[in-house]
């Protein structure tokens, strides 16, 4: 069942309705239908922002090099869905390209951009660093310059829930400190948050981070665990279940994601007038923000497996292990300030989501 949680504000732990802005409001622009420059369109939340852009009228140009990390045919049939799109253009190249990366800013000259290309995963950075600084910095570099040269409207880029690092003060707020993280992905990510800042404020371009807390749902990647979980229990083969279950997550699923972002793409931010009572993770001379994007209740680990189990009608056989390095124990997303900003509202709870990824999982691979 949907949650109504986000239709009551708690501020110092007084309820109230929520003001003007958190109302939801219909994905469906007023304006005119724009250019957005989306990296990462192969990609699980890059190939559903670019369907939800064309549906509404958006003309999308989708930057992907289809990265061998994961199954290369799943990334092709996740762009079979947009690609004959009229208003989708493709291009298949390495956004760490520069000489590619300034052809394509001064050939399309996009309103807004969308980064959601980047070398992913936190066990993955252990064993591949220079994958994440060629992507994730040199390739966002290429970014920011595009949009510095072309004088884009706002760029929009995938932050993580991993730059709180081991913060435990629950949930994670964007005005918790975030200066130690403890894997090169999440160093990257955070690194991506300055490096916006910096150019935001240079260059008075808007940009927003948003941190996403663990994100899943049909078309998931294959590297998370959702996908892990479900692939070895079909195949009568025993889960990882690592720090011995003890774990919790903003289990987000996609379609929330997905709106979060769109809401956020439709509302540049602009300098702060009166910084005072601001958070400090927001700029007082630049147009530029973070936000959490995720669900903004913790789920045990336990309990997600328990819901796959009973939509896969199969007890998993689990292989209890301890904590992996780069890996935290729990992560939950305080999501207030977004909410107030753009109406953001996750409403899809881990039974409707799981149940979902089952049903796309099987439909998918024809079981
Ligand atoms: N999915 C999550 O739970 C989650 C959580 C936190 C942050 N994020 C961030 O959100 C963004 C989207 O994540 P996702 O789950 O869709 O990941 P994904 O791996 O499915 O998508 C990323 C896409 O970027 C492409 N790509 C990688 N390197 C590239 C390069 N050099 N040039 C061009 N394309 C390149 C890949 O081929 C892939 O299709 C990423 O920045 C990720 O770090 C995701």
């Amino acid at each position: 069942m949907p949650r109504d949680s986000c239709f009551l504000q708690i501020k110092n732990g007084v309820r109230s309705l929520p003001n003007e802005s958190t109302i939801l409001k219909p994905l469906k622009k007023e304006t005119n239908s724009m250019k957005v420059l989306i990296t990462g369109s192969a990609g699980f939340i890059g190939n559903r922002v670019s369907q939800r852009l064309l549906e509404r009228g958006d003309k999308v140009i989708g930057i992907d090099n289809l990265s061998p990390y994961y199954d290369v045919e799943l990334k092709k049939s996740r762009l079979a869905q947009v690609k004959d799109h009229e208003n989708y253009t493709e291009a298949c190249f390495d956004m760490a390209d520069r000489e590619k990366m300034v052809a394509i800013f001064e050939e399309h000259r996009p309103d807004r951009v969308i980064n959601l290309a980047a070398q992913a995963g936190v066990r993955h950075s252990l064993i591949a660093p220079h994958d994440y600084v060629d992507t994730n910095l040199v390739g966002f570099v290429n970014i920011l310059e595009g949009c510095r040269q072309t004088h884009v409207e706002h760029l929009v880029f995938a932050s993580s829930s991993s730059v709180y690092g081991t913060n435990e003060d629950m949930p994670f707020s964007v005005a918790d400190k975030v200066d130690h993280p403890i894997s090169l992905y999440a160093a990257s990510k955070r690194s991506n948050e300055l490096m916006a800042h910096t150019y935001s404020h240079l260059f008075g371009f808007p940009s927003t981070g948003l941190r996403f807390f663990t994100v899943y749902g049909p078309w998931g990647r294959p590297d998370m665990a959702l996908f892990l979980f479900t692939k070895a229990i079909l195949a009568g083969e025993p889960i990882d279940v690592f720090n011995q279950g003890n774990m919790r997550r903003s289990f987000t699923y996609i379609d929330d994601i997905v709106e979060g972002v769109i809401r956020v793409l439709d509302n540049p931010p602009t300098a702060i007038a009166n910084a005072k009572d601001e958070l400090p993770s927001n700029s007082k001379t630049a147009p530029f923000r973070v936000y959490n994007i995720g669900s903004d209740e913790a789920v045990s680990l336990m309990r997600y497996i328990e819901v796959l189990e009973e939509n896969l009608g199969i007890e998993a056989k689990k292989n209890m292990l301890p904590m992996q390095p780069g890996d935290v124990a729990a992560t939950w997303a305080d999501v207030d300030d977004l909410k107030s900003a753009v109406g953001y509202c996750p409403s899809t709870t881990v039974e409707e989501g799981v149940k979902n990824f089952v049903n796309w999982y099987k439909d998918y691979y024809g079981i």
